[in-house]
């Protein structure tokens, strides 16, 4: 669990999506992801009315048939699809996060009764092996993360490992990357080799407005079969 980092830094200029779309390594992530914490929620979320988190929260309700217990958010950010989940499903997510800003503002989400939305908050990367034990979630969740480029294929063989059998992943995708940068083609071989169910693919909103009102995400969900 990760404690609530002070201040952060008012006057900055604003950061937008061209910024976040640049950014090619960890390091880049954490460093914007660092400065833009504290004003992601007031700026860039509620500019563009940004409904990607709870495209993915209601994904996953909609597949959970209420049975998921253990869910965890990769690149979580600053909480907003353990919102989603909490308001539909009453879920208490963990997080995952590169930036320890972005986790801090998600730690400081409760509920309605004051409760914490989130329960252990862990700085991980999904380039790296993650700092979590084998088989221990029954969903997997994610909104945003697999937009920046480095984010790959890769961190999949992580997120089986940590998932039990039969867990449920929700997980966003950016529609250009999806056949780019070989997700389309990895998915396709791990239902090949029986690793996951056959892929459901949809394709949602990100924002309901500004410059980008169009932009749609890949969401691709199936569940783990853990061979
Ligand atoms: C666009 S934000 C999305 C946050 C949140 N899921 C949402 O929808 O509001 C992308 C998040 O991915 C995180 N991230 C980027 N690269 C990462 C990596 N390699 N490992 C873990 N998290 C990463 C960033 O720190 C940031 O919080």
């Amino acid at each position: 669990m990760i404690s609530k980092l002070e201040g952060g830094p008012a006057d900055q200029p604003e950061i937008g999506l061209g910024e976040a779309y640049s950014v090619e390594t960890p390091d880049d992530n954490r460093e914007l992801y660092g400065r833009w914490a504290s004003s992601y929620e007031a700026g860039f979320v509620s500019d563009n009315r940004y409904v990607y988190p709870f495209q993915v929260a209601t994904a996953f309700i909609d597949h959970s048939e209420g049975a998921a217990r253990r869910v965890l958010d990769v690149g979580c950010g600053t909480g907003l699809v353990g919102v989603g989940l909490r308001a539909l499903g009453g879920h208490q997510p963990d997080g995952l996060d590169l930036s320890p800003e972005m986790l801090s503002e998600a730690g400081l989400k409760t509920d309605s009764h004051g409760q914490p939305i989130y329960g252990n908050l862990v700085v991980g990367d999904l380039t790296a092996k993650l700092n979590l034990p084998d088989g221990v979630y029954d969903g997997v969740v994610s909104a945003g993360t697999f937009t920046h480029g480095h984010v790959g294929t890769g961190a999949f063989d992580e997120l089986y490992r940590v998932a039990v059998d039969g867990a449920l992943f929700v997980v966003g995708i950016n529609t250009d990357h999806y056949e780019n940068l070989g997700f389309s083609e990895r998915f396709r071989s791990d239902r090949h080799f029986g690793r996951i169910s056959e892929p459901e693919i949809r394709r949602v909103p990100i924002f309901e407005a500004g410059e980008n009102a169009d932009e749609r995400a890949i969401l691709v969900i199936f569940r783990s079969t853990g061979g």
